[in-house]
């Protein structure tokens, strides 16, 4: 088990640091101190380039951050999510989405015993769904792909979809439907005809409100439309085989307990993708996500990016106090990345309590939010420049563009830098209105070109930053108990709506439901 940062002897000495130092930090002057200060904060990744120089930190501020590392012990806990131990401590389960990007046959140190079978399992599975998607693509009667799934049967493949749309097949449509919200269903389903439509219920435990409902309303649909043949037309994702096939889906590809839901993409639930961009491509996203994976396990604490980020992150959120993180992707096709970062990071550290379930001393996950760049530039920029918090931002740039209109994308990547350089650079003004402070800080991620290996290499990168910060706060970033309550209290409300019994609520609820009521 880790040792939470605050009670480990380099905390002191950062709180310190921070007083004496971390807290006044001008960026643009620690550029002029430090002539190596761009090679320095510079880290070259499998398919990413990071720039970190832009942020409120120096050396002597990352050397103790890596010194509270050690003393968490955050290299022993990473080897221990790779090796298959049980570190999801309260649901006894291992965290092995790795596992699932890992090729076969390849033996890593401390592997628990189950790991050669599970790795066969995995591949297996694999195999037969990549079989299973190039057949839908090659058959031509089906033009609609319709993926019902929530939350991480949801965000990641539908992200994916989005940001490899250069790679997509063409005569394949794919669509996502998640809420329970009976919109959604019913403007796809609209457009359909169950002859020509396959249908992909993806959920971990097959128990989730919104996709069941889903899932029934489709197969009603399906049968009102003159459909037969379920087995050909809906295909389940799932741990839950048996309670698919109660559904009456029997077309299933399965998944394990040791895979998050939000870790999930590179799992069955990863199969509207695979359908999008075929199987050679959804074997290079692995292959780009396992090259992350490795540098992750094996890069020294000092060169190793996602450890860097992690720390940063728990740098400003313990120390400068800032309670949220700008995401701007500057590619339209990564428009959902932010989205999906969220359900990573706030459902992974969004916690109260270390793994012991005492209340924490320390802050926690941070506030993500975003939008593509250039778009949020002319949104919410004006608050990242001049408002009265101090909001780090993760810009995410492609140097390449997979389009060919001519002039495009140097003035995106212009605009990239620009807003990067403006935030750190401000400018003097008289007039207070026109003054910017400057000495706001930024990361800047380059990918080379946005390809399944790009996207898989960026998204174990995130996945791994929010490993890194978890670990330190001491907390159990794979569980997510805190959705749980709202469920319960949805399904009681449910029958409430139905019979107008108010008893025992509380007044504004109580008053709220009886106006939906006699509405
Ligand atoms: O409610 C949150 C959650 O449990 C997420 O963790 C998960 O990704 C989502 O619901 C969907 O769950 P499932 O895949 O089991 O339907």
């Amino acid at each position: 088990m880790p040792t939470r940062c605050d009670q480990t002897d380099p905390w002191p000495l950062l709180q310190a640091h921070f007083t004496a130092r971390g807290r006044t930090l001008d960026i643009r002057d620690a550029f002029a101190e430090d002539a190596d200060r761009f090679a320095h904060f510079c880290q070259a990744a499998p398919h990413v380039f990071a720039d970190l120089s832009k942020n409120l930190w120096d050396r002597e501020t990352e050397t103790l951050l890596l010194d509270l590392a050690r003393a968490c012990g955050l290299a022993q806990h990473r080897d221990a999510m790779f090796a298959g131990q049980a570190i999801n401590a309260t649901e006894h389960r291992a965290v092995l989405h790795t596992l699932l990007r890992r090729p076969a046959g390849l033996v890593l140190p401390g592997d628990v015993a189950e790991t050669p079978q599970r790795l066969a399992d995995v591949h297996t599975t694999l195999d037969a769904m990549l079989v299973y998607a190039d057949a839908v693509r090659a058959d031509d009667t089906i033009t609609d792909v319709v993926n019902i799934g929530i939350g991480g049967s949801d965000l990641g493949p539908h992200m994916a979809v989005l940001a490899l749309e250069a790679s997509r097949m063409p005569t394949k449509r794919l669509h996502f439907v998640s809420n329970v919200d009976g919109h959604e269903l019913h403007t796809v389903l609209k457009t359909l005809r169950p002859e020509s439509t396959l249908f992909l219920v993806a959920s971990k435990t097959f128990t989730t409100t919104e996709t069941m409902t889903n899932a029934r309303s489709a197969l009603a649909w399906f049968a009102a439309g003159g459909g037969h043949n379920v087995g050909r037309h809906f295909v389940a994702l799932t741990t839950n085989v048996d309670a698919a096939q109660a559904l009456g889906i029997t077309t299933t590809f399965g998944f394990w307990d040791w895979v998050g839901g939000r870790y999930s993409l590179w799992s069955a639930i990863g199969l509207p993708l695979a359908i999008s961009i075929g199987s050679a491509g959804f074997r290079d996203l692995l292959a780009g996500a396992h090259a992350m994976d490795e540098h992750f396990r094996t890069a020294p604490l000092a060169q190793n990016l996602p450890v860097r980020l992690g720390l940063l992150d728990v740098w400003y959120r313990n120390f400068h106090g800032f309670t949220t993180r700008c995401i701007a992707p500057y590619h339209a096709a990564l428009r959902r990345l932010p989205a999906y970062l969220q359900q990573l990071e706030m459902e992974s550290n969004g916690k109260r309590v270390a793994l012991d379930g005492q209340p924490l001393a320390v802050a926690t996950s941070p506030v993500l939010w975003g939008e593509p760049g250039t778009n949020g530039q002319h949104a919410f920029f004006q608050m990242l420049h001049q408002g009265t918090d101090v909001i780090p931002l993760e810009v995410i740039a492609v140097r390449q563009p997979t389009h060919p209109l001519p002039g495009h994308h140097h003035k995106l990547l212009a605009n990239a830098l620009a807003q990067a350089q403006a935030l750190m650079e401000g400018q003097r003004s008289d007039d207070g209105h026109r003054h910017f402070p400057g000495n706001r800080p930024s990361t800047f991620l380059l990918l080379e070109s946005l390809t399944p290996a790009s996207l898989g290499a960026l998204i174990a990168l995130q996945e791994h930053r929010v490993f890194v910060s978890g670990c330190l706060w001491g907390i159990n970033s794979f569980d997510q108990w805190g959705v749980e309550l709202g469920k319960v209290l949805a399904r009681n409300l449910e029958e409430r709506l139905e019979s107008g019994d108010v008893a025992g609520l509380d007044a504004s609820t109580a008053g709220l439901l009886a106006r939906l009521r006699s509405m």
